[in-house]
């Protein structure tokens, strides 16, 4: 066991409930168990550093040991300052993975560890909303030097680098892995959709069934969260800004109306965008009393806290992860987790099923980087599909499913033109 000395985390002495925690979803992993047996003999990240920005929870530790197993030395950090779990970074420490990172750190001091993560001087990174790429390209473009490429695991950070990259100012080559198939049909939409209620659920210990959930956004993550509602026995609404996704949700069976429309009618209100000032001073004005927010876009600007302070007369912790905050006129709306990440920072995120498919393609994804980016330039790129269809193949093989294979005048029938 290899000890790091210059980590930062809390306290040492959590690791042996950390260990308890990654050794559950490592049981519940196998695509990444597969291909954590194939780096190790491998070592496709040998001598090379790579430097992870995730939520910091066990499956993402699972994945940073299954990358320094490939050979890499890896340094980690979190991805938002609620989602990191302290037992897991001491449990990283002792299996050698250098940590810089921990529970509800300032603003400054999250912004410092990301940047000490960055001062390793990595080859390669994988991030999550773009935190590492944004100081790379922003103020920190001295520790740029060394860095060849990169996977971005979210919506949001893909947004980010597609701007980079439009004005012509991206540095290395980035993996979109979230707009891998395997990313967000299961992720983005199933994880979300399940970890979303778990994380209100056990905050708000309140019933579901019979009230009404406002769902903003039906993007992927909106169409799970919308589902799970439905399977928890809500009147779910859905609101958007884009009339095809809007008349989906309709067919789909949901409400469909404007925010402001919405407000009013709401028990519990989910934001998940990827956009800002969703829930606003107006929507506050015209809520229910006790109406329950909360976000699993990637930051927090979904519900603006700002205004929400402005307009209220007090505010109090009322139970872990539960703000209240009075209007003038008595009513009280609640906020979950400061309105972050519900899903993280307020649970432990998606299933590790879930989490087994996004980080084999994270996994897969940096290897396909590491191999090619001198020949992939400077842009942002798909995982390629075979990568893609090979860890849903891993996945059905896990799952002991078989599927049919085209016979060879199927092949012949789909690939001709004539009838
Ligand atoms: N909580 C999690 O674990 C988790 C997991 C994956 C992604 N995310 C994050 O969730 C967010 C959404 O991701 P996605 O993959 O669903 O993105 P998406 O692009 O598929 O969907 C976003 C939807 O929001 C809609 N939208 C934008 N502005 C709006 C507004 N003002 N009002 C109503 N709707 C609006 C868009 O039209 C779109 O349909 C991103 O920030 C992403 O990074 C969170």
């Amino acid at each position: 066991m290899t000890m790091v000395q210059e980590s930062i985390v809390k306290d040492i002495a959590l690791a042996p409930n950390g260990h308890l925690k990654i050794d559950w979803v490592k049981e519940h992993m196998p695509v990444l168990n597969r291909i954590r047996e194939r780096f190790e003999q491998e070592k496709p990240f040998a001598g090379k550093k790579v430097a992870i920005s995730l939520h910091l929870e066990a499956k993402t530790a699972y994945l940073a040991k299954v990358i320094q197993a490939g050979g890499a030395e890896v340094t980690i950090t979190g991805s938002n300052p609620l989602s990191t779990q302290d037992d897991v970074c001491a449990a990283l420490v002792e299996d050698g993975i250098r940590v810089f990172a921990k529970y509800n750190p300032s603003e400054e001091e999250y912004k410092e560890l990301l940047i000490k993560t960055l001062e390793t001087r990595p080859d390669f990174l994988i991030d999550d909303g773009g935190d590492l790429v944004t100081l790379l390209h922003g103020e920190r473009r001295d520790l740029l030097e060394n860095v060849k490429g990169g996977a971005e695991e979210t919506t949001t950070g893909i947004l980010r680098l597609r701007a980079l990259e439009k004005e012509e100012k991206l540095e290395f080559p980035m993996v979109a892995v979230n707009d891998a198939y395997c990313k967000y049909l299961f992720d983005n939409r199933y994880g979300t959709g399940q970890s979303v209620f778990d994380g209100i659920n056990r905050t708000t210990n309140l019933v579901v069934a019979g009230k009404t959930v406002v769902v903003a956004g039906y993007g992927w993550c909106g169409k799970g969260v919308a589902m799970r509602a439905k399977g928890l026995g809500a009147k779910v609404i859905v609101t958007e800004i884009d009339a095809i996704k809007a008349v989906e949700a309709y067919m789909d069976g949901f409400e469909v109306m404007s925010m402001d429309e919405a407000a009013k009618l709401g028990d519990y209100f989910v934001t998940v965008t990827g956009n800002r000032d969703i829930i606003r001073k107006a929507h506050f004005e015209s809520m229910k009393d006790g109406a329950i927010l909360s976000n699993a876009g990637h930051f927090d600007v979904e519900v603006n806290k700002v205004e929400l302070n402005d307009i209220s007369t007090s505010k109090r912790v009322v139970r872990k992860d539960i703000e209240e905050f009075v209007l003038q006129d008595g009513r009280k709306i609640y906020l979950l987790a400061e309105g972050r990440l519900v899903n993280l920072a307020a649970g432990d995120g998606h299933p590790a099923e879930i989490m087994d498919m996004t980080f084999a393609l994270q996994a897969v994804g940096l290897e396909y980087v590491s191999k090619n980016y001198e020949a992939i330039g400077k842009k942002v790129l798909n995982v390629p599909y075979e990568l893609d269809e090979t860890v849903a193949r891993y996945k059905l093989e896990a799952l002991g499913k078989n599927i049919d294979k085209l016979t060879p005048e199927q092949k012949e029938y789909l690939e001709s033109w004539v009838e």
